[in-house]
């Protein structure tokens, strides 16, 4: 594509953007072109599309701005059309898509369509279409594992703990996360961090909180019984200590956030030789530590480990069904305050490697706190949240 076409597509890319309610236009009438030409399609999709203009769009604009890297843009569409596979989207159905993303254009730019935005689209729809395509015929690896539920704890009124079996071992590194369906929400998927590192008996388990008006997690935390079968799709995610680096490690984690830092640590433990980690484990209330026992229970027989709980309120809220004496060994060393502010507290720790894990807030507000007192940004890692 030459630069004048590259520059006009940008151009009307960038007007609909722009104009209130456009990429939801845009991706409302993409779909009805999709749909009319394909109506099967309609069935791979979950009830509710309102997120899809967000997502659709923010694809399309990471394609134009790579177009001078094209091999970037290629890999990026291969494997978005790879994850597609989970959908049952097929190779073939791209050529669909290209066609209907052009057709969603011109209808959208209405008196204002001419030839050059045509055959400008025309070339961008080909470009995804044909990568993506290529991406679906490049893996011929199953889409998704298939596991069955064997445990379900409740150990908090909004937060389970669910062991699975798979019926093959899902080949994930500690720290990474997946993409999962549930039976009761059948094609809604949504991102998990599996909380133990993966084994050749395929066991896996995850940390779930019900997040009040969501459609997922409140179906997994309140309906999940022994026996579901659920599907776990390919691993995404990179938060890993790297062990060549030669520093030392800061883990903070809040909520079921500790999900992927426990999968590590669980890892490095079977390991004779570490570098050694704190890991700051926050919550509300004491009673949100859920895991904190079992954490300190590590450190025990791995010095290389420190766990520093902390919480924002010293007592559990009148609330909770348990007398004091539950309180996890160990809380006794439980600082009091906000989880950021306590880390940040100690200093930079500008000498660690640092991952962060919870809600996008939790993280944005540790991250803040941390680069407030001189830590590096480069040092700090979490996921997309
Ligand atoms: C990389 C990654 C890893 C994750 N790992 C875990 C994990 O190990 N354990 C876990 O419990 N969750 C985890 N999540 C969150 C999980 O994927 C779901 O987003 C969450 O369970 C809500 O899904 P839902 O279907 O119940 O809510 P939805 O129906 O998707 O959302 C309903 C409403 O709640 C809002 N909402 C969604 N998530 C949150 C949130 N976290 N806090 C506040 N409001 C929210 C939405 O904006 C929406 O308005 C992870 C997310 C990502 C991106
Ligand atoms: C025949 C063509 C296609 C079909 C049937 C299809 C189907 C789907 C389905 C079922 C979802 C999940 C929706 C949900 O979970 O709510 C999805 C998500 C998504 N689609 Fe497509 N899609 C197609 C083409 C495209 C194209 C051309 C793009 C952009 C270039 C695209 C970008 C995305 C993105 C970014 C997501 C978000 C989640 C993810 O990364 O998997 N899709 N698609």
């Amino acid at each position: 594509m030459d630069a004048r076409s590259a520059a006009l597509v940008r151009a009307n890319f960038r007007s609909v953007m722009e104009s209130p309610g456009g990429a939801e236009r845009l991706i409302s009438s993409f779909y009805g072109h999709l749909f009319a030409e394909s109506p099967r399609l309609r069935e791979l999709f979950p009830p509710a599309m309102e997120m899809q203009a967000k997502r659709v769009t923010a694809a399309i604009q990471w394609v134009l701005d790579n177009l001078e890297d094209w091999e970037r843009a290629q890999n990026f569409l291969e494997q978005l059309a790879r994850d597609h596979r989970k959908y049952g989207v097929e190779a073939d159905d791209y050529d669909t898509a290209g066609r209907a993303l052009v057709a969603a254009f011109r209808a959208y730019n209405d008196n204002a369509w001419h030839r050059e935005l045509e055959e400008g689209w025309r070339d961008i729809a080909l470009l995804i279409a044909a990568s993506m395509a290529i991406g679906a015929n490049s893996d011929k690896s199953q889409p998704y594992w298939e596991s069955t539920v064997v445990g379900h704890r409740r150990v908090l009124e909004d937060l389970a703990i669910v062991r699975l079996q798979s019926d093959t071992p899902i080949p994930y590194q500690a720290g990474q996360y997946v993409p999962l369906t549930i039976p009761q929400r059948p094609k809604m998927w949504r991102y998990f961090s599996p909380a133990i590192p993966s084994n050749p008996y395929g066991e896996i388990e995850f940390h779930v909180r019900k997040i009040r008006g969501g459609w997922v997690s409140p179906a997994i935390v309140n309906e999940t019984k022994v026996g579901d079968r659920w599907q776990i799709a390919a691993p995404l995610g990179g938060l890993q200590v790297d062990r060549d680096s030669g520093y030392d490690v800061l883990m903070i984690g809040a909520g079921t956030g500790i999900a992927p830092l426990r999968a590590q640590l669980i890892e490095m433990s079977r390991r004779g030789i570490n570098p050694r980690v704190h890991f700051f484990i926050g919550g509300h209330y004491p009673c949100d530590l859920y895991d904190v026992e079992n954490m300190w229970q590590l450190s025990q027989s791995n010095p290389w480990l420190t766990i520093v709980p902390v919480c924002e309120q010293k007592t559990n809220p009148w609330w909770y069904p348990h007398p004091p004496s539950d309180a996890p060994y160990g809380m006794h060393r439980t600082l009091i305050g906000n989880l950021g502010a306590v880390v940040a507290s100690f200093g930079a720790w500008a000498d660690r490697q640092i991952h962060i894990a919870g809600s996008a807030r939790m993280i944005a507000d540790t991250r803040r706190a941390l680069t407030a007192v001189g830590t590096p940004e480069a040092n700090i890692s979490s996921d997309p949240v």
